[in-house]
């Protein structure tokens, strides 16, 4: 009986362990795009509303001077109805699913009335479950610190944003905050996968376990296991409010680390971090999922500039970075990146009115190419 019980055990091991090596081998996320017949990845590109006309123009332009090996296929987001509820055209949702990446531009909400969010679409669409965030201290453009580099992950899908809430009786309500271990697991994996990709040696988990006993003790225990499968990564944890107090008072410690987070708060932490570089202007990031990712700037659609060529095309410019390295086009990106942070630090003439400049988006632009 005892012997048969070990056998049992033996082979629940095995299989586990063989799991690891299977998830700890396949990167999670990865791009598998192929190169159209002009011999050009082709990417989807959804402008989105307001200044975002103007801000992926400069993209285009910049790109198109970089000579990066891109072609894009612009794509109509404006929402329909179907079957009730909000959906995304099925042009743009075939276009994504077949280039597999997107840039995309801010999309207005409607506040109290019309369509559901269509970033939160997009995101149930494709099941963009990562969220990332890089924020990186930048020169010319001075706040309170200049040693930022942190690397924030969002679980991007379940959590307190599962959007199941309900009246228990008139005068009380009940929101539920959904944590599964699969969805734990995806994310937490990237998060390590992630880490090893940029070459940083932490990954921290930030989270309420100390309260939220049993789903953000899931996340941590579920970090815990994953951990075993990237044993050149260190696993830490920290109670998220302690992690808001040491990051204000001195971001450094937080560069060799990736932080992931279940989805409220990695939404909270990550402007937060934003605001330690000067805001969501300069502020790129990446929705990642499984089959697709969607890369774009965190900022709105700014209404009350569009369309008098003021935006800053920064974050989309910083968010199609991560694109191109997404899609292994990294010496394009670094030449890019490069320009772009040379303007940046170029003084007040060359750089937007956000940054306490006074350069319209075209001269922003043309000042990126002349430094490619
Ligand atoms: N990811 C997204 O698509 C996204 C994110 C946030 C808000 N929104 C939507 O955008 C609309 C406007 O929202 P909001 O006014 O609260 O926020 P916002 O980010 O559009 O604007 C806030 C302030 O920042 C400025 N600003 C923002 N981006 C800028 C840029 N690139 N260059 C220069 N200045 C910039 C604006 O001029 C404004 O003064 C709403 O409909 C909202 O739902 C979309």
């Amino acid at each position: 009986m005892a012997s048969r019980m070990l056998f049992k055990r033996s082979l629940l091991q095995a299989s586990v362990l063989r799991n690891s090596i299977r998830h700890a081998s396949s990167n999670v996320a990865a791009y598998n795009g192929k190169k159209n017949a002009n011999g050009k990845y082709t990417v989807t590109m959804i402008e989105g509303d307001g200044i975002g006309v103007e801000i992926s123009q400069a993209v285009k332009d910049i790109y198109a001077a970089a000579g990066v090996p891109i072609e894009w296929e612009p794509v109509d987001v404006t929402p329909i109805i179907k079957d009730g509820r909000t959906a995304i055209p099925d042009v743009a949702i075939e276009s994504i699913n077949r280039n597999l990446v997107a840039l995309k531009g801010p999309l207005a909400t409607p506040v109290g009335k019309g369509h559901v969010s269509l970033n939160l679409t997009l995101r149930r669409t494709f099941n963009l479950f990562a969220n990332v965030r890089p924020c990186k201290s930048i020169e010319g453009c001075a706040t309170a610190y200049d040693n930022v580099d942190t690397v924030l992950i969002r679980e991007n899908t379940e959590g307190e944003y599962s959007g199941i809430e309900h009246v228990v009786v008139p005068g009380v309500v009940q929101s539920i905050k959904l944590i599964t271990r699969p969805a734990c697991e995806r994310v937490i994996r990237y998060a390590f996968q992630y880490a090893q990709s940029i070459g940083k040696t932490r990954v921290l988990v930030v989270h309420k376990a100390s309260i939220m006993k049993m789903s953000d003790g899931l996340f941590l225990k579920t970090a815990q296991d994953i951990a075993k499968e990237f044993p050149d990564i260190k696993l830490e944890s920290e109670i998220l409010d302690n992690t808001c107090l040491r990051m204000v008072t001195d971001p450094e410690p937080y560069k060799p680390v990736v932080m992931v987070m279940p989805n409220l708060y990695g939404d909270i932490l990550s402007d937060m971090c934003s605001g330690l570089i000067g805001g969501l202007g300069l502020t790129p990031s990446g929705n990642m999922g499984d089959k697709v990712s969607i890369f774009e700037a965190v900022h709105g659609s700014a209404p009350d500039i569009a369309g008098k060529g003021l935006a800053n095309p920064t974050a989309l410019l910083l968010s199609s970075m991560m694109m191109l390295r997404h899609m292994k086009l990294n010496e394009y990106a670094d030449k890019i990146e490069s320009a772009i942070l040379a303007t940046l630090a170029s003084g007040p003439a060359n750089i937007t009115r956000d940054l306490k400049g006074t350069a319209s988006t075209k001269h922003y632009t043309e000042q990126v190419i002349s430094r490619l």
